[in-house]
């Protein structure tokens, strides 16, 4: 009988060091997205003139991610030029030819899409996504990414009572090909 409990016991053990050992193999949760990039009017100094828009928004969508979340972006191109996004601030590890500079990326050429696969690996932050081509980000195409922490690794502060993004950028009344 007591060895038919210990074993009981051994068995439970085992699972749960198994179960232990499936915790720490889980993957990262994934996030995914489609993302249409075209022209349309916007009139960020109060003249209405052609910009580049995301899912018809300009700023483009805010990317929100919590630490080590993996995230999938379907881009597709529907400028009639190539068009190539860049991840500032998104430290890349091992994934530096994901990072949207013309030379470690490949633009997406008029009419194609191309998905990006990114993880947020240990790091927390504000940071912001940006078209790397010719004078694109002049015309949008930008939008802020935020890195949650991990509710496992709470923030030293309070939550704040608001959060907010914050983009600045240079602006022309003019379309962005013209210097181009
Ligand atoms: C992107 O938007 C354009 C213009 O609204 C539309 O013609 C096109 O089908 C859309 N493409 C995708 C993949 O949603
Ligand atoms: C383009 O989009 C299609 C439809 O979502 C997807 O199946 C395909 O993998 C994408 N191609 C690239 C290169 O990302």
């Amino acid at each position: 009988m007591m060895l038919g409990r210990s074993s009981i016991w051994q068995k439970l053990a085992a699972i749960l060091v198994v179960s232990a050992f499936v915790a720490v193999q889980a993957e990262d949760p994934y996030r995914f997205y489609n993302w249409n990039v075209t022209y349309g009017d916007i009139s960020p100094l109060g003249v209405r003139q052609q910009g580049i828009l995301i899912n018809g928004q300009f700023p483009g969508p805010d990317l929100y991610s919590v630490t080590n979340d993996n995230l999938i972006i379907n881009v597709f191109n529907n400028l009639d030029e190539p068009f190539l996004l860049s991840w500032n601030g998104v430290q890349q590890r091992k994934n530096s030819y994901q990072d949207g500079v013309y030379g470690t990326t490949c633009p997406i050429p008029p009419g194609k899409n191309f998905t990006y696969t990114l993880q947020v690996k240990d790091q927390i932050g504000s940071f912001y996504y940006f078209p790397s081509l010719a004078f694109h980000k002049a015309a949008g195409g930008y939008g802020g990414i935020r890195i949650l922490s991990r509710p496992k690794i709470p923030v030293p502060f309070p939550d704040p009572a608001g959060d907010f993004t914050v983009l600045i950028g240079d602006w022309f009344t003019t379309d962005h090909r013209v210097y181009t």
